[in-house]
């Protein structure tokens, strides 16, 4: 497969995961429900991670749609796997 054909093929496969998402159960502006386990979880990965590269920043700072688009960004810094990362926010949305 050449290499335009191969980027096609995964735009419609971004397309196709966007309309799913669009459509699927946790429907947009829909808050996902998060377990308590998971927020605790989030609560340790957040002081193991969060503060190697630059203080900690207090959760009450930012609103939970500021640290939706902070923690997709500190993810790649970080270098964090999907899950942890989900739990972070977990965390930090009912931390703030
Ligand atoms: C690998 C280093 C590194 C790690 C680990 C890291 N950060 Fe960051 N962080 C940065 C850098 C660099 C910046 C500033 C530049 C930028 O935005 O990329 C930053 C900026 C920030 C900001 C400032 C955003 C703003 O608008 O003021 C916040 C908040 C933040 N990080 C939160 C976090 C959280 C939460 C985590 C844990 C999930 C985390 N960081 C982990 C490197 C890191």
């Amino acid at each position: 497969m050449n290499r335009s054909r191969m980027l096609n093929r995964l735009i419609v496969a971004f397309a196709i995961a966007l309309v799913i998402g669009f459509i699927g159960p946790a429907s947009a502006g829909e808050k996902e429900e998060t377990s308590p386990a998971q927020v605790a979880a989030g609560a340790k990965s957040w002081a193991d991670n969060c503060a190697r590269c630059h203080n900690m920043r207090s959760p009450s700072e930012f609103n939970d749609y500021e640290w939706n688009v902070i923690v997709d960004h500190m993810r790649v810094r970080a270098n964090l796997p999907g899950d942890v990362a989900r739990n972070i926010k977990a965390f930090l949305e009912k931390a703030n």
